[in-house]
């Protein structure tokens, strides 16, 4: 019990001393997941950009590309604490620790860029920031469209849930994707994302699912064969600041990072547009082959919406919450 008390203790004093550090600190630091060329990069370079114009070059940025900071999910436990400014990350891995984000992890809950938008730039993405800032001590204040995670495997082409049978998927650690994977009849392995590559090239698993954007920008074409062009997921990453950070900082460099945010954010859907077709010619062209999934993926769909959906109704705040999401989007009720 005392040593419990004097860890947070620690932890607190640690994170006063880191924050109130941070708060004259001229370059913030951002961990970046993904590599060169990601969606993430890609936010982050015009994040940094604007937030030195908006700024007057006083203040500036600094990514560390490919984890260098640590696993994704790591990295909200670090800018909890105020040991980290800020982090761009995969929005499966903000879910565990705050479980209402869930929302943007349910089998084909979004299904287009628009819905995207919709979600995260409207009411739902403000409830969301909220409760991340509660939850996680970390605030939304970018993200980006990444496009829908297909699924990647070395083995064989996948068009149907039987064929899925006896491939190793890697999933993150996050219990909506878990369950989501065994709707379709398999056992996935959630794996942390800084160890995805590796698993994949040493065949501890043989696939895993991710936009076609971050496939490329992860080199992942090295390691994967075959693509199931699946739309269960659209992947938004978002750019989180630590809370404590924020806080110590004067309200014209806060109006700073959340106008910056904006408009990276707003850049991240243009730049999707413009790149995802070009990037799947060129995984084509890498030897990379591309499988539709069988009968419009009817049965993913099926299977997935009424295994999964109703398992979360309470962790996502009931029923009547999605109903009126659904409804915002132009959707069926369910
Ligand atoms: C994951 O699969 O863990 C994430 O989507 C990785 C990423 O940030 O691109």
């Amino acid at each position: 019990q005392r040593f419990i008390k004097s860890m947070s203790f620690a932890l607190c004093a640690g994170a006063i001393a880191a924050a109130s550090s941070m708060a004259h600190a001229a370059t913030f630091r951002v961990a970046v997941g993904d590599g060169a060329g990601s969606a993430q990069h890609a936010l982050g370079l015009k994040f940094a950009e604007e937030f030195k114009a908006k700024t007057n070059g006083k203040h500036d940025t600094k990514m560390f590309l490919n984890g260098q900071l640590g696993d994704e999910q790591a990295t909200i436990n670090d800018a909890s604490m105020g040991l980290l400014d800020f982090s761009i990350l995969a929005i499966n891995n903000v879910t565990p620790f705050s479980p209402t984000v869930g929302v943007l992890t349910l089998p084909y809950m979004m299904q287009s860029l628009e819905d995207a938008v919709a979600l995260t730039q409207g009411d739902v993405g403000k409830e969301l920031t909220e409760n991340t800032i509660r939850d996680a001590g970390v605030r939304i204040v970018g993200w980006t469209y990444t496009g829908f995670r297909v699924l990647t495997n070395s083995k064989k082409p996948v068009e149907t849930l039987a064929d899925l049978e006896g491939l190793k998927i890697r999933v993150p650690q996050n219990e909506i994707m878990i369950d989501t994977y065994r709707a379709w009849g398999i056992n996935p392995t959630p794996m942390a994302w800084s160890e995805t590559f590796t698993g994949l090239q040493l065949g501890v698993v043989d696939g895993q699912d991710n936009p076609y954007l971050t496939v490329s920008a992860m080199k992942f074409d090295e390691v994967q064969k075959y693509i199931t062009d699946i739309r269960y997921l659209f992947s938004i990453e978002p750019l989180i600041v630590s809370e404590a950070v924020f806080q110590s900082q004067p309200a014209d460099v806060q109006q700073a990072i959340l106008e910056a945010g904006q408009t990276a954010t707003e850049h991240s859907a243009k730049w999707l547009v413009e790149q995802e077709d070009k990037i799947k010619a060129e995984l084509t062209a890498k030897g990379m082959e591309i499988t539709k999934p069988a009968n419009g993926e009817k049965e993913w769909m099926e299977k997935a919406v009424n295994q999964v959906w109703p398992k979360y109704y309470d962790q996502l705040g009931g029923k009547d919450k999605l109903n009126t999401i659904l409804k915002s989007l132009g959707r069926d009720t369910i």
